[in-house]
């Protein structure tokens, strides 16, 4: 009997990648699985690059449209994109070459909160999904699919999907069965109910995901590991805002406007966050919970610690030291950890309900507390909003970090104006750099200006922030939110035209 593959019926649809790749046509919207390297399909991706290699060499244009849960894999986005074979690719994304193509204008990429996607795949803003390809740990005797190391949107891609293909991952650790809780009572307005989640460990659905036999076309077995990027150690500017970052929290608690127990966590990925991971380690911290997107390697250590009494998300995002710790003590952790659907993870009921505490990154903030976290000079984008929307606008705190400065110095991550606006000012309660921490609770625009160029800027560019704003607030048009238009465009213009923007 095969373990992996209990469904008698479903055996004879056993094919290789390249033949599955057959199924896949030139104009097709294909929806995968993966979130973050994590649970991506690893084979069928890169069989049909082959074919659109040979398209390509035949003169034709093979391109399909590409639905994910976020960024995936160099096998999957990598591929395709080297291939040329995305039209158009949603929601977040964060590999090189998909990046350059979209940053050429040969690609479309539709940007969106993370928790939207399901909802707007199942109000039909995408069109038809011709074929999903998902990846699973094993297909039960009764048919029923054990999900892999990320849930996503995988839900809907198999509801929505006409036609399914089916990756087995036997890399995948088996133990993995009983980690999820894939909710299926969502529905469209007007019958939605709420969200029954009251707590970050409830479990409101059931381990497995569900597919009409009848669209599964083909079944595909990879034996190969999830990727992500390793993490280096904190640097010094992220303990320092992982210090900051703690005082605040011990302040919140000293004042009664936090427990000893906080509040369920939200953690954007990246260094800071680990660095921030650290510190509540170090802060003696105990049976706090999670409520977030991903478990990166960071968590591994707070669960193994008892910082950390749970944690829900919708994927991993582990190193792959990560990976090992994982897989080391994979039964310790499946009672401790829950994956669940991304709509879920990230639903705005569900943050707002809870409190959560959000902590995300950012490319630049304005004096005034808007947020990039996109873009590049206003019109490149770097990855894209991910789940940061989802928790900022619903948690009970929401907290922005990032280094002061940027590019060895030469760009000051606090501008007059923003570039490109993924978070407002109405969204953003705190803000951290390893200069201090800016409290922008109760303040009004000018004075979260002062706060913020106070705490948050750079020595060296403090000067030339506090001139503007000194100017604006005599100059400006109106005097609730003070700006020198141009002025605060040229910040970015100076940065296009020379690449530094170093006084
Ligand atoms: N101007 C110009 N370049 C900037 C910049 C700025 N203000 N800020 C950052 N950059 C550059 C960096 O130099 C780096 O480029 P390089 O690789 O060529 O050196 C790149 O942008 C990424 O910056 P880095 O500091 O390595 O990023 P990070 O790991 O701290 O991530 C974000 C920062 C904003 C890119 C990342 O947090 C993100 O994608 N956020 C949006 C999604 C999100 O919040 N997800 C979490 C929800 S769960």
């Amino acid at each position: 009997m095969d373990e992996r593959l209990q469904h008698e019926g479903l055996r004879g649809l056993m094919m290789s990648a390249d033949e599955a790749a057959k199924l896949i046509e030139p104009g097709m919207t294909v929806a995968m699985s993966g979130f973050t390297g994590a649970g991506y399909p690893k084979a069928v991706p890169q069989a049909l690059t082959t074919r659109m290699n040979q398209a390509a060499d035949a003169g034709e244009h093979f391109q399909i449209r590409v639905l994910t849960g976020a960024s995936t894999a160099p096998e999957l986005d990598g591929a395709l994109a080297r291939a040329k074979g995305m039209q158009l690719r949603l929601p977040y994304q964060s590999d090189p070459t998909v990046r350059e193509h979209i940053n050429a204008g040969e690609m479309d990429y539709i940007d969106m909160h993370l928790s939207h996607v399901a909802q707007h795949a199942w109000f039909g803003f995408f069109g038809d999904i011709d074929i999903a390809v998902v990846e699973i740990v094993g297909i039960r005797e009764d048919g029923s699919l054990i999900p892999s190391s990320s849930v996503g949107n995988n839900k809907t891609w198999l509801d929505l999907a006409d036609k399914v293909i089916l990756e087995i991952n036997c890399w995948q650790p088996m133990a993995l069965e009983g980690m999820h809780d894939v909710y299926y009572g969502t529905a469209l307005p007007p019958q939605r109910k709420p969200i029954p989640i009251y707590q970050p460990d409830d479990r409101i659905g059931e381990p497995y995901l569900h597919c009409p036999l009848e669209k599964i076309i083909a079944v595909v077995k990879t034996d190969a590991p999830d990727r992500n990027s390793a993490f280096n150690p904190p640097d010094e500017a992220s303990q320092q805002i992982a210090g900051h970052l703690l005082d605040f929290f011990e302040r919140e608690i000293q004042q009664g406007r936090l427990t000893e127990k906080l509040l369920p966590i939200q953690s954007g990925v990246g260094n800071i966050a680990n660095a921030v991971l650290a510190g509540l380690a170090k802060g003696g911290y105990r049976d706090l919970t999670a409520y977030t997107e991903v478990i990166q390697d960071g968590m591994l250590d707070l669960l193994r610690q008892g910082v950390l009494r749970m944690a829900s998300a919708t994927s991993f995002s582990l190193s792959s030291e990560g990976l090992e710790t994982f897989a080391k003590d994979v039964n310790f952790y499946r009672d401790r950890i829950l994956l669940r659907t991304q709509e879920i993870s990230n639903h705005p009921e569900v943050v707002r309900r809870l409190g959560c505490i959000a902590m995300n990154g950012i490319v630049e903030m304005d004096i005034y507390g808007n947020v990039n976290s996109t873009h590049l000079a206003g019109s490149r984008v770097v990855n894209g909003i991910g789940g940061s929307g989802d928790f900022a606008r619903n948690g009970y705190l929401s907290i922005f970090m990032t280094p002061s400065t940027a590019k060895s110095g030469n760009i000051s991550t606090i501008v007059p104006m923003v570039s490109h606006v993924d978070h407002t000012e109405h969204d953003v309660m705190i803000v951290v750099t390893e200069q201090g921490l800016a409290d922008l609770r109760g303040l009004s625009p000018r004075q979260r200006a002062k706060r913020i160029i106070e705490c948050c800027a750079h020595p060296d560019y403090r000067p030339m922030l506090e001139d503007y704003f000194d100017r604006a607030c005599q100059e400006s048009y109106g005097k609730h939110t003070p700006h020198l238009l141009p002025e605060a465009l040229a910040w970015h213009q100076r940065f296009i035209d020379s690449g530094s923007m170093h006084p």
